[in-house]
């Protein structure tokens, strides 16, 4: 496949992000940059002088639901956008080539007032202090298997167990004679199949990075964020301030009001209470990289050149891929989390008014698997989980509970529609949706307005909201995705989306691949062509409308990130099935390697439509959501 340069990217005929007539994306960040567009200065609330440089911040404030802080000054990233390079993912070690065409745009800090920061119980203490040393050295010249506490071959008996309770057996018999022992991870495989190995072909490696890397942003989250309050987010594990009742809108417990951008605290807590630790990494199914790429990112994104935003990013990639697993397969069973869009990571050139951090674009980081709030249509190397929502159950009782009351509730509203117009995205169709809703009866709207009372950022106010209506319309945020529509199920409502880049493309590993189970699609351009939502939405039979609830009620467990600390008992989570695919796929791909197959090539220009293909079909085949992917 042909590889293209810079010159000649091509432009994605669909994105809703934020590029103006010539498809020329706004300049935005660095050092004082701002955008000047009207749509984004509509939105200028107010700049800080941040620091002696005089960087100036330019923030803006949106307040719509999507935006999981509760505090006034709700803020959601703006006016992502993207044009894509692709170019194939197979193994190339690319710096240049293939340079993504993506831009973002300007995103708002988080917060405005600084707060004091909180105790926070998540940050200083890392279980990962448990381990025993980390394996050896990065002179180690065979991609062997490693002996953590030094001893013979394919013996396994430096294998820790302390976190195992059922591993006795397994892995340790024969790796020699077998022919999948050519290969690093041949003991990891063997493990997977061994039955009497409760953790078997689940293991995780946990690198150890220094805690900069890591706790330490928490820790330190009051310098280190010093122009949000983001403490208060970073508290409980990533969870943020438990929240109250809120006179029956929650349950009495398990409730907090969560920053939609902690995904990698939360990660990292769970991960540290994973039931199959290993110390040794050859064993290991996958390897979780404790990076905190998003948090990382978030406090360099905002009046830092280039230099600046790259910095910890490079030298975490210096460090893991100078680790002796890291041969074992090139990174390729590898992952970590970058809280964030995607489009924060892809940056477009190098100049400090270019949006976001290169990360994504690293050689080695191609190799590795990101989990991000939302992905790139167009890339292989992340995978979108959700967002966290306000609901973090200690228990599968838990979970039942707030299932059997959202079945319960009346739902007076057909639809409903929570968020703020997008004036300065010329093909947004809020505008439409806000205009349908007003002239309805039976659409319940929460306008989300700007300034300091933040109606549309309470969770208790759009929760109470989406649980008083049957469907919730769910547009294009900023970028492809919203926060809210996870709130919505959660909720018990079933969503409405008009752009399959919303969910159907993103959140593949965890909603269910025939979308009209649990949700509505109605085309953006139906909507442009006012076709009545309304409508729409009637004609639906009463008993569909049935089984789409029971489906989304039924997905709750699968949008929620549980406590790390109880976890749930038999039901799995959004962390539980984001490590079962990971593992999955990292053991489907060595696999085939030992079996000696070619490995699928994959087209990034098509990552989007991999998931939803049937059996039988190809990826070239024409699919009806080509030109809403396609590059013009
Ligand atoms: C390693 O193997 C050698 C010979 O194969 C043996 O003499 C030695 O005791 C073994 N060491 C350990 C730690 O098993
Ligand atoms: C980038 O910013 C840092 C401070 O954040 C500064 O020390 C450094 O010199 C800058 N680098 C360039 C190339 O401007
Ligand atoms: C990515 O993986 C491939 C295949 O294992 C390997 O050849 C390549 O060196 C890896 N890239 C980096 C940067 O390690
Ligand atoms: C949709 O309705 C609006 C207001 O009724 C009207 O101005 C517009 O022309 C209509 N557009 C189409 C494509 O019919």
């Amino acid at each position: 496949m042909k590889r293209h340069n810079a010159a000649e990217l091509p432009v994605p005929a669909s994105f809703g992000g934020v590029q103006d007539e010539k498809g020329k994306v706004e300049k935005v960040g660095g050092g004082g940059g701002r955008q000047g567009k009207g749509s984004c200065c509509s939105r200028l609330w107010f700049m800080v002088v941040l620091s002696a440089t005089v960087t100036m911040l330019v923030r803006y404030y949106y307040y719509d639901s999507s935006v999981g802080q509760g505090v006034a000054g709700g803020v959601v990233r703006v006016d992502s956008v993207a044009r894509h390079s692709y170019h194939r993912k197979v193994n190339s070690v690319d710096r240049g080539g293939g340079r993504p065409s993506f831009s973002g745009s300007f995103s708002s800090p988080p917060n405005d007032d600084s707060k004091k920061p909180l105790a926070d119980s998540g940050g200083g203490g890392p279980l990962l202090s448990g381990h025993s040393p980390s394996p050896v050295d990065a002179s180690t010249k065979k991609p062997e298997p490693l002996q953590d506490g030094g001893g013979n071959g394919s013996v396994a008996a430096a294998v820790d167990h302390k976190w195992l309770s059922d591993s006795s057996t397994s892995t340790t018999e024969s790796d020699g004679d077998q022919p999948a022992a050519a290969h690093p991870f041949a003991r990891a495989l063997a493990a997977a199949d061994n039955k009497g190995d409760r953790c078997g072909g689940r293991y995780i490696y946990v690198q150890d990075l220094p805690p900069r890397f890591n706790t330490d942003m928490v820790k330190n989250c009051a310098a280190l964020f010093p122009w949000t309050d983001k403490c208060e987010f970073t508290a409980n594990g990533g969870f943020g301030l438990q929240m109250s009742s809120a006179g029956g809108v929650f349950q009495e417990t398990g409730w907090y009001n969560t920053d939609q951008y902690t995904m990698d605290i939360i990660f990292h807590e769970r991960i540290k209470r994973y039931e199959c630790l290993t110390v040794d990494p050859s064993l290991a199914a996958a390897v979780y990289v404790p990076f905190y790429a998003g948090l990382e990112l978030e406090r360099h994104l905002w009046g830092f050149n280039v230099t600046k935003r790259d910095a910890m990013a490079l030298e975490a990639v210096d460090i893991i891929t100078a680790r002796p697993e890291w041969r074992f397969m090139g990174g390729r069973d590898h992952f970590f989390t970058a809280g964030r869009t995607t489009w924060d990571f892809r940056r477009l050139a190098d100049g400090d008014s270019d949006w976001g951090s290169k990360l994504f674009l690293l050689p080695a980081i191609q190799n590795m698997t990101a989990l991000v709030a939302e992905s790139s249509p167009w890339h292989l190397n992340d995978a979108a989980i959700p967002f966290p929502t306000a609901f973090h159950p200690a228990s599968d009782e838990a979970v039942f509970i707030w299932q059997d009351k959202i079945r319960r509730l009346e739902r007076p509203w057909l639809f409903t529609f929570a968020g703020a117009p997008r004036p300065g995205i010329t093909k947004s169709i809020r505008n439409e949706l806000i205009a349908q809703c007003r002239a309805s009866s039976v659409c319940s709207l929460m306008q989300c307005v700007d300034g300091p009372i933040n109606k549309c950022g309470s969770p208790a106010s759009y929760m109470k909201l989406f649980q008083s209506s049957t469907f919730c319309l769910q547009p294009q945020g900023d970028s492809y995705t919203r926060k809210s529509a996870f709130d919505c199920m959660l909720a018990g409502c079933i969503p409405v989306f008009f752009h399959p880049g919303t969910a159907y493309v993103q959140y593949t590993w965890h909603l269910p691949k025939n979308h009209a189970d649990y949700s509505v699609y109605i085309s953006e351009d139906d909507v442009r062509n006012n076709v009545s939502i309304e409508e729409r939405l009637r004609q639906i039979p009463p008993a569909t409308v049935e089984r789409m609830r029971e489906t989304v009620i039924n997905l709750v467990p699968v949008v929620v990130y549980a406590q790390p600390s109880s976890k749930l008992e038999t039901v799995k989570d959004a962390f539980d099935l984001a490590i079962d695919t990971i593992i999955g796929k990292v053991t489907k791909l060595r696999r085939a390697i030992v079996e000696g197959q070619a490995e699928e090539e994959k087209l990034e220009m098509y990552s989007w439509k991999y998931p939803l293909l049937r059996e039988g079909q190809k990826v070239e085949d024409p699919h009806e959501w080509d030109p809403l992917f396609a590059f013009v």
